[in-house]
């Protein structure tokens, strides 16, 4: 198997360490940096995952690399087609993702301008949070061009609501489709209208109020991974979403994925990050896809936009 290319991921926390792994175990880089502020966490943990390499039979090597806060120990990411930002820190039970926005903004700000610096041609994907505000403020602080720049939180939010409705109508969860857009927060939309079951609509095998309440548990399904953890946020199914659409990329799969990309036109929504789907290649995101919706849909998306647009608004300043 031929093997190309690098990807970076900063921060290497559960989210960070599990989304280099995953890539690594893709077999499909040459190589993946793990990046932590925190000394010699990124090295021991990329030590540790090298020499489960003879095991799982994957000749992708990973190179831990500690930096600090001067940006020394970002040449590591030099040449980078990607770069995965997770730095930040995660909520604690209670907490609501935007409560960690001016805390990660610093960092996300400075982790951006380091990437700018040691990796230009990087396509950057996002998974810090809040997600919306955080992609946006990673193209604001490394001047990309918007379509390198892109967020992580459909991908997550719809395989949760697929894993949901598997589960009560107890399909398989090859059979199960959804799909959610919008914020990756309390205007997150999860859209049954292009949910089916083997091909059946979620309406016709699902009584409204049981999509009702899957749609609030989707809505809800970062905060009950973190209530039941009390310490730490979820981070397989995301790592699992974040790996996804990097493989995507490098690969220019053209794949149509949720994800957090610029609109700009699209459903009438203009000049914001916000959850739809878009077609992923090698330079990010080629196009944003106009999903059909339902008129409720299309109203709570735009609703999304406006909730997401202030809050980005914010973000320069922090
Ligand atoms: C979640 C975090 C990672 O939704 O945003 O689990």
């Amino acid at each position: 198997m031929s093997r190309s290319g690098k990807v970076s991921v900063i921060g290497a926390g559960f989210y960070g360490s599990t989304t280099a792994m995953r890539l690594a175990e893709y077999d499909m880089f040459e190589t993946v940096v793990l990046t932590d502020v925190v000394d010699g966490k990124a090295e021991g943990l990329a030590l540790d995952m090298n020499q489960s390499r003879p095991i799982e039979k994957f000749e992708t090597k990973i190179i831990g690399q500690t930096t600090t806060a001067d940006g020394s120990g970002y040449e590591a990411i030099k040449g980078s087609n990607i770069v995965v930002i997770t730095a930040g820190l995660p909520r604690k039970p209670g907490m609501s993702r935007m409560d960690l926005i001016e805390t990660n903004a610093k960092i996300v700000r400075q982790v951006s301008e380091n990437v700018a610096k040691h990796a230009p041609d990087a396509v950057v994907i996002v998974v810090s949070n809040p997600l919306d505000e955080m992609t946006a403020l990673a193209q604001l602080a490394t001047g990309f061009p918007k379509n390198k720049v892109m967020g992580q939180a459909g991908m997550l939010d719809t395989a949760r609501f697929s894993n949901f409705v598997a589960e009560k109508t107890g399909s398989d969860i090859n059979d199960v489709k959804t799909l959610t857009l919008g914020s990756h927060g309390e205007t997150m939309v999860p859209v049954p209208s292009q949910s089916s079951v083997k091909g059946k609509m979620l309406s016709d095998v699902l009584l409204k109020a049981d999509i009702d309440s899957l749609v609030d548990r989707t809505r809800n399904g970062g905060a009950e991974v973190v209530a039941l953890l009390k310490t730490g946020s979820a981070y397989y199914a995301p790592s699992a979403a974040a790996a996804r659409m990097a493989k995507a990329v490098i690969t220019n799969s053209g794949e149509v994925m949720p994800v957090c990309a610029w609109v700009d036109g699209e459903f009438g929504i203009s000049g914001v990050y916000l959850g739809v789907e878009a077609e992923i290649g090698s330079n990010g995101i080629n196009k944003v896809v106009e999903t059909k919706l339902s008129e409720d849909e299309l109203n709570n998306l735009k609703i999304a936009a406006e909730a997401v647009r202030a809050k980005q608004a914010d973000v320069k300043d922090l």
